[in-house]
């Protein structure tokens, strides 16, 4: 059976146990060893810290947001910490779960730490020396520290709450981001978390910035199939195939561009990856993405950014 088949039961049947999430963690990162947090891991989302900052400065002409709101942090805070470094004073994360826990982010610090020694660190974000003191203290006296006061001097605090419905006031927050985190919520839910965001991010320089991979998460793991392969199928069959550990909404580009417009969020920019056509043609496409054209259905990543203050209502 092919190493996808495998993962994608065990996933489905942890998703039925209690603690199914720690159990996901442990099989991750002992088994499948598909979460640690290795320089490959640590670089993409410091690289997707670096646009997140680089389009709000663009878009505000602030050097960095006072506030920020991150969707679906996970096991490691890299933007959240990304963003202290540059000054934000009030870093949010929403999760449905906490995944994260001290020893992460301890093991994420001393990345921070090791690619700021290396001077690589300064290639992504233009950070602040004192902030950065903040970081070599915490990690010195680190057997001082429990996982909420870590959190308070990184000026991070967790929410573990539904996201349709934030406790956090209106026009608030000057930044909401997320990556690696849209595919991962079904429209039915998504749709009410982007009105949330829109009801909480600053209607005057408040920005959106979210970087969505569209790829199939189980190719990651199994080279042995393409990044496609779960278009080939129907919307039954993946209801069968899919877990609430690791869902995956298969949907396109043009679903999210559709999503925006008719919740009239503005779109300033979208960048993608083009993708591969000639391995999407591999796949025999369920009839569910028929109806549209094999290069938007190829697009494999996107990054949606809004420009709050062209919101029109
Ligand atoms: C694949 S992880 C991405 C983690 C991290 N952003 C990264 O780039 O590595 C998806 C994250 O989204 C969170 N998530 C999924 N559905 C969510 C929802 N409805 N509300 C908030 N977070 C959600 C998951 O718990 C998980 O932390």
């Amino acid at each position: 059976m092919k190493k996808w088949k495998q993962k994608a039961i065990v996933q489905k049947t942890i998703s039925y146990l209690p603690f199914g999430q720690n159990i996901n963690y442990f099989f991750q990162k002992y088994v499948t060893k598909g979460e640690n947090l290795n320089d490959e891991y640590f670089l993409d989302r410091l690289g997707h810290a670096k646009e997140h900052i680089h389009y709000y400065q663009n878009i505000t002409g602030n050097s960095h947001p006072n506030s920020s709101l991150e969707i679906g942090t996970g096991w490691y805070p890299i933007v959240p910490i990304s963003l202290f470094l540059i000054g934000s004073e009030k870093i949010y994360s929403v999760d449905i779960k906490m995944l994260t826990s001290k020893e992460r982010i301890i093991t994420t610090l001393e990345k921070f730490l090791e690619f700021h020694n290396s001077g690589k660190l300064k290639d992504f974000i233009n950070y602040n020396s004192e902030r950065f003191e903040v970081i070599k203290s915490i990690l010195n006296d680190r057997g001082n520290y429990d996982l909420s006061q870590i959190l308070q001097l990184l000026k991070i605090t967790y929410i573990i709450e539904d996201a349709r419905k934030l406790s956090l006031a209106d026009n608030s927050i000057d930044l909401v981001n997320s990556n690696n985190t849209f595919e991962h919520i079904y429209p039915e839910l998504l749709i009410p978390i982007l009105i949330e965001f829109k009801r909480v991010v600053k209607k005057q320089n408040g920005v959106m910035s979210h970087f969505i991979d569209m790829s199939d998460h189980f190719a990651h793991f199994d080279k042995s199939i393409n990044i496609y392969n779960f278009l080939q199928f129907s919307e039954k069959q993946w209801k069968w195939i899919d877990n609430s550990i690791q869902p995956q909404s298969r949907i396109r580009i043009y679903d999210y561009k559709k999503i925006y417009e008719d919740l009239k969020i503005p779109i300033s920019e979208l960048t993608f990856r083009a993708g591969d056509l000639s391995e999407l043609k591999t796949i025999p496409l369920s009839d569910f993405y028929l109806n549209n054209s094999l290069e938007e259905i190829a697009i494999s990543h996107c990054h949606f950014v809004s420009d709050m203050c062209k919101n029109e209502n």
